[in-house]
C-alpha cells in the first residue's frame, strides 16, 4: 500500500514538475561565467558547462549554447568555442568583432585544433561525460571576450534567455543569478585566485520537452516459461515506419547512410517498436543464494554509433548486487537509503561504444545477485525491473500481465485487485 502510494506521488510529481527526475532528483547542467578581468569595453569571461546528471550524458553532434544578449554587446573574441554565426559587423571598422548577433550560437570546436584555439576542457566536439561515469570528463569551457558590455560588476548586465541543445531539445534554463565568485588554484597550487565575478545559469531535462515518444523499450524472458514478452507495439511511435529500413542487404550498399543527420533523425530496421534501443532483461538462472540475469542492449538505429552510453536500472535486489560482468556497474541513491537503483555502462575500449544497427549493434553483460530471503520470487514479475533509462531518457516497459509468469501462479486475481486500488488512488488524486 504504501509502495503504491509512494509510487502515485512520484507519478503526480514527475507529471506537474516537469524538469523532475526521480533517478536523478539532483541532476542539473550548469553554465557558470566568471567574469576574469575587466577590458576597456567589456570583460573577459571563462565559461564552464558543468553536467552534474548522474546518468545523463551530452553525446555527439555536441552542445548548442545560446544566450540574448542584454545590452549591444559583441564578442571580440572566443577561445575553445565559436559561434556558428558571425551576424552582422558591418559598423565595425578596422577591427571585426567574432561574432555581432543579438542572440549568438555557440558551439564546441572539434578534436585536434590547433593549440592556440585550445581552452582547458575545451574541443571534444561537444560531448560531455555524465557526471556518475566519468565526473573528469563531465566539463566544457571556452573562454570569450564580450564588448561594449560595461566595465564593472555595476554596469555589467547579465545575458538573458538561455538556450541549451544537448544535442537535442530537452533542457530548461533558468535565469542567470550573481553568485559568490569561483576561486582558482595556480597550478602549483600555492596561490588562490577570485573571479572578479561570477554568474550561474541552471538548465534541467524534462523527456518530455525532448520528445513526445520514448526512444528506448525494454522486452523481458526468463528460464521458468518459454515466453518472450516483446516490447510494446509501437513503444517508440510508428510515425518513422514508412521510411523504416526491411531489408538490410539493400540499405548497407547504400551511400552515406552510414553518417549521422544534423538533426540526429534515426534511419532505423523496421521493428514492430520501432525503437532505436532495446533492452532485454533475461532471468537466466536460479541458485539456492543467487540468482543470474542477462542483459542485451540492441541498437536499431544505422545512423548512430552510441559513445559513452549508460543504463540505470530500478529493481529492489540491486541492494544486493555481487558480480556484473563485461559492463561497469555503479549503485545510485537518489534517495540515500533505498539502495535499489544502478547505472550500467560500458568498459572503456571495449564495449563503451554501441555501434550502429547491423551485425555489432548490440552489447551484452551478466549479473549475478544474491537472494534476499524475504523478499525474494519469482511470482508477479518481482524479477523484471521497475523502471530502466537508456542514456537518461526513460524506457517503456510492457504492460505488467503481458510478464513471463511462473507456471502455475496465475497472478490475475491478486494483479487485478491492485490495479484497481491503483486505479482509485489516481483517480482521488486528480480530483
Ligand atoms: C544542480 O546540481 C547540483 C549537483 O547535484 C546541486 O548541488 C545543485 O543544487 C543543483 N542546482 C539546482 C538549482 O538545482
Ligand atoms: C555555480 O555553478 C558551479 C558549477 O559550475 C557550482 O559549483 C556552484 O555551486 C554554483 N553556485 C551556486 C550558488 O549554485
Ligand atoms: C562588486 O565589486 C565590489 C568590489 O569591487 C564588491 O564589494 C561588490 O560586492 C561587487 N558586487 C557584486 C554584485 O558582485
Ligand atoms: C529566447 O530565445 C529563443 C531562442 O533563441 C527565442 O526563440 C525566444 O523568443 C527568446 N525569448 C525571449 C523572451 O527573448
Ligand atoms: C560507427 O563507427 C564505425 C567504426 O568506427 C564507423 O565505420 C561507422 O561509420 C560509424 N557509424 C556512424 C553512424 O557514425
Ligand atoms: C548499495 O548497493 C551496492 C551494490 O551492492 C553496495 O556496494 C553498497 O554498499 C550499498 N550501499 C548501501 C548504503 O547499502
Ligand atoms: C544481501 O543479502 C544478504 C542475504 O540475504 C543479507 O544478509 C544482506 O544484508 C544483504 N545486503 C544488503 C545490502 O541488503
Ligand atoms: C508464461 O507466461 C505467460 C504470460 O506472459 C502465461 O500466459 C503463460 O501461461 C505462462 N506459461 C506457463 C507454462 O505458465
Amino acid at each position: 500500500m504504501r509502495l503504491i502510494f509512494s509510487f502515485l506521488c512520484v507519478l503526480v510529481l514527475s507529471s506537474y514538475a516537469i524538469a523532475y527526475d526521480p533517478l536523478d532528483p539532483n541532476g542539473n547542467i550548469t553554465i557558470k561565467w566568471d567574469v576574469m578581468s575587466w577590458t576597456p569595453d567589456g570583460y573577459l569571461a571563462t565559461v564552464t558547462i558543468n553536467n552534474f546528471q548522474t546518468f545523463r550524458h551530452i553525446m555527439n553532434p555536441g552542445w548548442t549554447l545560446g544566450w540574448t544578449w542584454a545590452k549591444k554587446e559583441v564578442i571580440w573574441s572566443m577561445v575553445g568555442a565559436q559561434t556558428t554565426e558571425q551576424g552582422d559587423c558591418s559598423k565595425f571598422k578596422g577591427n571585426i568583432p567574432h561574432c555581432c548577433k543579438k542572440i549568438p550560437t555557440v558551439v564546441d570546436l572539434l578534436p585536434g585544433v590547433p593549440y592556440n584555439q585550445q581552452f582547458t576542457n575545451c574541443c571534444k566536439g561537444g560531448v560531455v561525460s555524465a557526471w556518475g561515469q566519468d565526473p573528469t570528463q563531465s566539463v566544457s569551457a571556452f573562454q570569450v571576450s564580450v564588448g561594449q558590455a560595461g566595465t564593472s560588476n555595476k554596469t555589467v548586465k547579465l545575458p538573458k534567455n538561455f538556450t541549451l541543445l544537448a544535442p537535442g531539445p530537452g533542457y530548461t534554463c533558468g535565469r542567470a543569478k550573481i553568485v559568490p565568485p569561483t576561486n582558482f588554484l595556480t597550478p602549483d597550487r600555492r596561490r588562490k585566485t577570485q573571479a572578479l565575478m561570477t554568474w550561474n545559469v541552471t538548465c534541467t531535462y524534462s523527456q518530455f520537452l525532448a520528445s513526445k515518444n520514448p526512444s528506448c523499450c525494454l522486452s523481458l524472458s526468463s528460464f521458468y516459461n518459454e515466453t518472450i514478452t516483446p516490447c510494446p507495439h509501437c513503444a517508440c511511435g510508428c510515425q518513422k515506419k514508412k521510411n523504416c529500413v526491411k531489408n538490410e542487404a539493400k540499405i548497407l550498399s547504400m551511400v552515406g547512410v552510414h553518417t549521422p543527420k544534423k538533426d540526429n533523425e534515426p534511419l532505423m530496421q523496421c521493428t514492430h517498436h520501432m525503437c532505436p534501443i532495446r533492452v532485454h532483461w533475461h532471468v537466466k538462472n536460479n541458485y539456492k543464494d543467487y540468482w543470474r540475469v542477462k542483459i542485451a542492449i540492441t541498437n536499431f538505429n544505422y545512423r548512430m554509433n552510441y559513445s559513452l552510453w549508460s543504463l540505470a536500472i530500478q529493481h529492489p535486489n540491486l541492494n544486493n548486487i555481487t558480480q556484473v560482468f563485461s559492463f561497469n556497474y555503479k549503485p545510485l541513491q537518489p534517495y540515500g537509503s533505498i539502495n535499489d537503483t544502478g547505472m550500467f555502462y560500458g568498459m572503456k575500449y571495449f564495449n563503451d561504444l554501441l555501434m550502429e544497427a547491423g551485425a555489432k549493434g548490440n552489447i551484452q553483460s551478466e549479473v549475478l545477485l544474491q537472494k534476499n530471503q524475504d523478499t525474494f520470487t519469482f511470482k508477479q514479475g518481482w524479477a523484471f525491473p521497475h523502471k530502466v533509462y537508456f542514456n537518461g531518457d526513460e524506457c517503456r516497459l510492457p504492460p505488467p500481465d503481458t510478464y513471463p509468469f511462473l507456471p502455475n501462479s496465475a497472478p490475475t486475481s491478486l494483479v487485478n485487485f491492485k490495479a484497481l486500488i491503483f486505479s482509485l488512488f489516481l483517480l482521488l488524486a486528480l480530483l
